[in-house]
């Protein structure tokens, strides 16, 4: 069994794209692989299909049923704000220790490959007191850093990292996921990383379409895991 927890650096810089991708390449290889997306906010029931948590079943080959989505995605939130927002404007709140019992659940029954996505970035909070790096920290997994090759990726990806270290997690890779503005050249980015880091930096050029099935960089990945 192996499981992973998906974070990022910041907010939109790759995290599903990344899961997405993986999650092809391990069933391309006939690995039994399962997903979970356990926070969201910005959901909406009448668009959700767009959301995470379908692009996540989809590449899971599942259906985009409710029961499929609260099995993903059981802390779902209008607001498109970071958890602790978003969940207080419903008059809700994360309970921590609800979320722990859920992913441990599911890393439990996992045979094989389990891939989290996390909310935002390493430090978004869940509620008043966790963010999602006590979420990490809790749960102890192998963390897969997504990060962007937008000018200011560079510290923002040290930074992180440095976090990640103090609190004793084990970094399985850092995706450097090509970014659509503000791009700074990625084999350039990768190699300033690399030079400051003793983690594997892979690379991820912008792709055109959906997470393909075949790209080579997913099935390394997917081979980590
Ligand atoms: N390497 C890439 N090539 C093409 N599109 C990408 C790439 N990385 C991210 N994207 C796209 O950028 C947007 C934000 O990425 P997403 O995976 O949703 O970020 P996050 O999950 O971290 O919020 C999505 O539309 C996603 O498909
Ligand atoms: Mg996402």
């Amino acid at each position: 069994m192996s499981a992973v927890f998906v974070t990022a650096t910041g907010t939109d810089v790759g995290k599903t794209f990344v899961t997405e991708g993986i999650i092809r390449a391990l069933r391309r290889a006939g690995r039994p692989v399962d997903a979970l997306k356990p926070i969201i906010s910005g959901f909406d029931m009448h668009r959700a299909a767009a959301s995470d948590s379908s692009r996540l079943l989809t590449a899971l080959g599942r259906n985009l049923k409710t029961t499929e989505i609260n099995a993903i995605s059981p802390w779902r939130f209008k607001a498109p704000l970071s958890p602790d927002m978003a969940s207080r404007l419903e008059g809700a709140s994360i309970d921590f220790e609800a979320l722990l019992g859920f992913c441990r659940k599911r890393i439990a029954a996992q045979p094989d490959a389990l891939l989290i996505e996390g909310v935002g970035g390493i430090m978004v909070p869940l509620d008043d007191r966790h963010t999602v790096l006590d979420w990490m920290a809790a749960l102890n997994l192998p963390v897969l850093l997504v990060a962007g090759s937008y000018l200011g990726t560079i510290s923002h990806t040290l930074s992180a990292l440095d976090v990640l270290d103090r609190r004793r997690l084990q970094v399985t890779a850092v995706v450097v996921s090509e970014s659509a503005t503000n791009a700074v050249d990625l084999d350039e980015t990768v190699a300033t990383i690399r030079r400051f880091s003793s983690s594997d930096i892979v690379g991820l050029p912008r792709l055109s379409g959906g997470a393909p099935d075949h790209y080579p960089a997913f099935a390394r990945l997917a081979d980590l895991l």
